[in-house]
């Protein structure tokens, strides 16, 4: 082994995220950023100023597959309207992009940070960020500048995706010719985005919108991803699947069809538990994925109107385990290896392993199963970004 620059050890629980099993204490050597070698303490290079963790339980840090962090405003009064019957529609996303339209870049790159913070101190080392309150070729792209100048500055790793089919804005009638011919090349040519989503869905955008503005993306070397199967039915998680889409997102009205090409394909079925809480909706078939073989990823979806909370990646672990019928350990893997999967990062990220980034959290807990006892509650006791302490 070349010499590590940093090593990591413990003696608590460590979770790859397969438990470690081999002799205590354990070791992890660090190289230029990335795990070198996994292993027993005794049989690691000795080298000055190792990390100790102590009994901590130690996990890959989270990935967070799915947020939208760039708006302006408060819908709190629409999620309690909803919660005594009101019906969820567009109207509350472009009430979102009124407020967001009207912030100037500085207040958005400071709502931007802080819930990028929260992110972070919680656990989270990679996040997704979508655009998607603009709704305008010049409002998109200034929401992805400000995701990409926010992650310059933090040490959080962003992935971009521009969701600039999120709604129709009443003020564009040809909005998905707009994006088609437009936006997207735009988004390419500034190298603003990873990503193409698209909000498929009952009163959003059909079936035949998204495949016509996920083959420009496609064209424009932009991966592919879907908001599928969130209020209705649509076919949207077969449309994911035929596109070779990274992944496919909520899937709370699939049915066994719909379940079963997911298992038969490279798409990762990303389960958010958050909103289906918050909108009190059916719960997607995590059981039925992941007995089917699906790849399975638990993201957060923060937004600013049917998830708000940042840093909840440990609550959605627990959610996973408790209201989504996961076990702990596939809830876990959901929020680590799955996100990674379902952000083409497989190896990368989500994983203590050689060659993966030395990204990892030391929780306050000494179990896993503390994510389900206390969903929520569990706390990042230190976090590291390429082997380097963050939080
Ligand atoms: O992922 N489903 C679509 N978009 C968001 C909600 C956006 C909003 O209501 O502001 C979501 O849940
Ligand atoms: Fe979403």
């Amino acid at each position: 082994m070349t010499a590590p620059d940093r090593l990591f050890t413990g003696h608590g629980r460590l979770l790859t995220p397969d438990p470690y099993d081999g002799p205590r204490p354990w070791a992890i050597a660090v190289r230029d950023g990335r795990v070198a070698w996994v292993g027993a303490a005794g049989d690691a290079p000795a080298i000055a100023g190792a990390i100790d963790l102590g009994d901590a339980l130690v996990t890959p840090g989270l990935v967070d597959a799915h947020t939208h962090p760039v708006y302006a405003g408060d819908r709190a009064d629409e999620a309690a309207a909803r919660l005594a019957g009101a019906r969820y529609d567009g109207g509350g996303i472009l009430r979102t992009v009124a407020a967001t339209r009207a912030a100037d870049d500085d207040e958005l790159e400071a709502l931007v940070e802080a819930r990028l913070r929260a992110q972070m101190a919680a656990g989270t080392t990679t996040v997704e960020c979508k655009s998607g309150y603009g709704l305008s070729t010049t409002e998109e792209l200034r929401a992805l500048r400000i995701i990409g100048r926010v992650a310059e500055r933090l040490p959080v790793r962003v992935v971009r995706t521009f969701l600039g089919a999120h709604a129709i804005p009443p003020d564009a009638p040809d909005y998905v010719r707009l994006l088609v011919e437009e936006a997207i090349p735009a988004v390419a040519a500034e190298g603003l985005a990873d990503f193409c989503d698209v909000f498929c869905d009952a009163g959003f955008f059909s079936l035949a919108d998204a495949e016509a503005i996920l083959a420009a993306a496609a064209e424009h070397g932009l991966g592919l991803r879907l908001h599928a199967e969130q209020l209705a039915r649509t076919g949207a998680a077969e449309l994911a699947v035929r596109l070779g889409a990274t992944s496919a997102d909520h899937l709370e009205q699939l049915d066994e069809a719909g379940v079963g090409a997911l298992a038969e394909s490279a798409t990762v079925a990303t389960l958010l538990p958050g909103p289906a809480l918050v909108m009190r909706d059916r719960l997607p078939p995590a059981r039925a994925l992941l007995d089917a073989g699906a790849t399975v990823a638990l993201a957060s979806d923060a937004n600013a109107g049917t998830f708000g909370a940042w840093g909840a990646m440990p609550l959605v672990i627990g959610l996973g385990a408790t209201l989504l019928g996961m076990t702990v350990s596939e809830a876990m893997r959901a929020a680590t290896v799955g996100g990674a999967a379902a952000l083409g990062l497989a190896g990368r990220r989500g994983v203590i392993g050689p060659d993966a980034d030395a990204d990892l959290v030391a929780w306050d807990a000494q179990h896993e199963g503390a994510f389900a006892l206390a969903p929520g509650a569990v706390r990042a006791a230190r976090v590291f970004v390429g082997g380097e302490e963050v939080a």
